[in-house]
């Protein structure tokens, strides 16, 4: 199995290399080839962005984050909320112009919104302008599509029926930043969440193998990043369904790249609460590399309401993990998802999640409001709760969310911590920097220094706090 596995791999790597090869000829003409590519969504998209940067720096192209000087125009969709595709349709709308202007524009889309029928018909149909669509399993084609585009017109991928799990290794990575690096251990979700589309558009749930995770984060952390994220839906479920020699959980994957010499940090996302384990709280506890941080996606606080979603535990499950936690990491801070707004969902349910949200005092919370998607089961269940109270709702969650927040800066002044710098924001009086980072706790901490610290951990200790972030000086 595995073997059959790798063989499919290189053979369709293979086959790209003469499409490489042509392209980069079409191209050697050509005066300008600059690539403009937006990815919308999550980390895991953001991730596959780089990997299209990565084939197309291969094929010759530059990089503009000015759309406007833009020969190719590649926008990586999410389909996650309807805001999310709204926002799509209507950049590709404008580009109508953009494409006037600039007969020779190559506008392409590709990402999970590419993976539903009814969106790519409307595309072909209603978007002339559109030249390239391909879905989120097809990065690796990317050279032969896009020689179609250049030498014949219009590349229209139809979604698959069923996504393929062939695991492509080594397709090239182009880092948006050099200093924290996305990594994706595995693809795909098998956990259907009554309201979720990525199960439907990303296809069931596979791992990458654990010699491959490693060897691509020790020359993340050879090319000199200090912070690697660990991608998957559910990192909880690592391993499952690599063959027996090579299977290990995520635990030990994090315990073996925690063994990767050099200074650096470790973070991952996102966990399950179904899945998360006592061992992977002890891992993280004893793994001095991991960052003390969990994002563990609650969506609700209300059992009736996880039940309808399909999310297999109680609230009761989740607020004993959320202990163990803080039993066994010092410091440990937790970030979640909440939806807003379920259908069905009463008010009483609803305070039931402002009552969790108290109890776990989370230091990061994504608010959603419930946003029906065809073809989950819940876009087919009663949804009386009309937008305005969901609304209320929602308001009244973000200003709790806030206080929340406040207080747990206002906690830290005094306390040491060690911070990535990451950002340069300018001289300051005295000849230093206003300089930017975070703790392992992922707070957003500035202090002032010299510029040559950004990229180095510091030690810290915080001295004021605000509401999105805090002030502290070195020690
Ligand atoms: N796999 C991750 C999250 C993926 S999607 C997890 O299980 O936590 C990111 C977040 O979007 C979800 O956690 C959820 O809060 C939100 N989300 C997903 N579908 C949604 C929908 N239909 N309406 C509103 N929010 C949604
Ligand atoms: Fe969606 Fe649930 Fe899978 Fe997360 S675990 S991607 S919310 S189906
Ligand atoms: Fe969106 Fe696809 Fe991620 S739907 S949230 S980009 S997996």
């Amino acid at each position: 199995m595995a073997a059959n596995r790798s063989e499919i791999e290189y053979l369709q790597l293979d086959e790209q290399q003469s499409f490489v090869q042509k392209v980069q000829a079409y191209l050697a003409d050509k005066s300008t080839r600059a690539a403009y590519v937006h990815s919308y969504g999550c980390q895991a998209n953001v991730a596959e962005g780089e990997k299209i940067k990565g084939v197309l720096s291969q094929l010759g192209f530059g990089f503009t984050e000015n759309i406007e000087e833009a020969d190719l125009i590649l926008l990586n969709t999410c389909a996650v909320r309807e805001g999310a595709e709204d926002r799509v349709f209507g950049n590709v709308g404008a580009l109508k112009h953009n494409k006037r202007r600039n007969p020779e524009l190559i506008i392409g889309l590709c990402g999970c919104m590419m993976q539903q029928k009814s969106v790519v018909e409307r595309l072909r149909r209603s978007f002339p302008h559109v030249d390239l669509v391909f879905g989120t399993n097809a990065i690796h084609r990317l050279p032969q599509m896009l020689y179609g585009c250049l030498t014949q017109g219009r590349v229209i991928e139809k979604p698959e029926d069923e996504i393929d799990t062939t695991v492509v290794e080594e397709i090239p990575t182009r880092r948006d930043n050099t200093l924290k690096a996305w990594l994706p251990i595995m693809y795909g979700c098998d956990n259907f969440c009554s309201y979720c589309i990525v199960p439907y558009v990303r296809g069931r749930e596979r791992s990458r193998s654990p010699q491959r995770v490693l060897e691509e984060a020790k020359r993340i952390v050879e090319g000199g990043a200090k912070e690697i994220t660990l991608l998957g839906q559910n990192v909880n479920s690592y391993g499952k369904g690599l063959s027996e020699e090579e299977r290990i959980n995520f635990s030990e994957l994090l315990r073996r790249i925690n063994d990767i010499p050099g200074d650096f940090r470790i973070r991952f996302m996102t966990s399950h609460p179904k899945d998360c384990t006592k061992e992977l709280i002890d891992t993280i506890a004893e793994c001095e590399k991991v960052a003390p941080f969990l994002h563990l996606p609650v969506q609700s606080g209300s059992d009736r309401v996880l039940d309808v979603m399909n999310r297999r535990y109680t609230a009761e499950h989740y607020l004993s993990l959320i202990d163990y936690a803080r039993e066994r990491i010092p410091g440990v801070a937790f970030s979640s998802d909440i939806i807003v707004g379920f259908p069905g969902e009463s008010e009483q349910d609803f305070e039931k999640t402002m009552e969790l949200i108290r109890k776990v005092r989370y230091s990061n919370l994504f608010t959603f409001i419930y946003s029906p998607r065809g073809g989950t089961k819940a876009a087919e269940m009663e949804d009386p709760v009309p937008a305005k109270e969901k609304s209320r709702w929602f308001q009244s969650m973000l200003k709790e969310q806030e206080q929340i927040v406040r207080d747990l800066h206002e906690e830290m002044v005094g306390t040491v911590h060690r911070v990535l710098v990451e950002d340069d924001n300018g001289p300051a009086e005295n000849g230093s920097h206003k300089l930017a980072g975070r703790t392992g706790s992922n707070v957003l901490t500035e202090l002032y220094g010299s510029p040559d610290l950004v990229g180095n951990f510091v030690t810290v200790k915080i001295t004021k706090a605000y509401n999105r972030s805090v002030d502290a000086e070195m020690i």
